[in-house]
């Protein structure tokens, strides 16, 4: 059985929320999951995985400047990925994620490619159309 770890920073509950949503979909297409923040989250749990999930809010000056917070940067950048790991990214934000996911991916030791799925939500909630797109994701490997 296919498994994913989604590992979120999250101050106010609602990137917890989006990590939990996604968490539902890899399980109803039969994924084992484990949904953790940064700060309950080991290398160890990381080894396994088929994927991993990074989540965070967006942090900026609303309008531009948005990046993840240092927690986050800090706890991804000294994580050990395993290469056959397939990589995703999710944000929370009010506005606009802007410069988020690049700053994201830079971050991630190994990630180079643009291809890494990006979901975003303002509401914690995934869209119609990235519950299809994950389902879809997830059910090609
Ligand atoms: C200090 C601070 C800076 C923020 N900057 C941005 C921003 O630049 N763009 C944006 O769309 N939302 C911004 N937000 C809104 C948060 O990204 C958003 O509310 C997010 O969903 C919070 O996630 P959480 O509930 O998991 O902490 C900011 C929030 C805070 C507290």
């Amino acid at each position: 059985m296919k498994n994913a770890v989604i590992i979120y920073q999250s101050k106010g509950g609602t990137t917890k929320q989006f990590g939990f949503e996604i968490a539902s979909i890899l399980n109803e297409q039969g994924l084992t999951t484990r949904v953790c923040s940064v700060n309950e989250c080991s290398e160890n749990d990381l080894q396994e995985a088929d994927f991993i999930f990074f989540g965070c809010w967006t942090k900026g000056l609303m309008i531009f400047a948005q990046h993840p917070d240092r927690e986050w940067t800090n706890f991804v950048s000294s994580v050990k990925i395993p290469e056959t790991t397939r990589i995703g990214l999710f944000a929370t934000y009010k506005i606009a994620t802007g410069t988020m996911f690049s700053r994201m991916r830079r971050v991630i030791p190994g990630v180079k490619q643009n291809s890494v799925p990006e979901l975003k939500s303002k509401s914690g909630q995934l869209s119609k159309e990235d519950k299809s797109f994950l389902s879809n994701y997830v059910g090609r490997l």
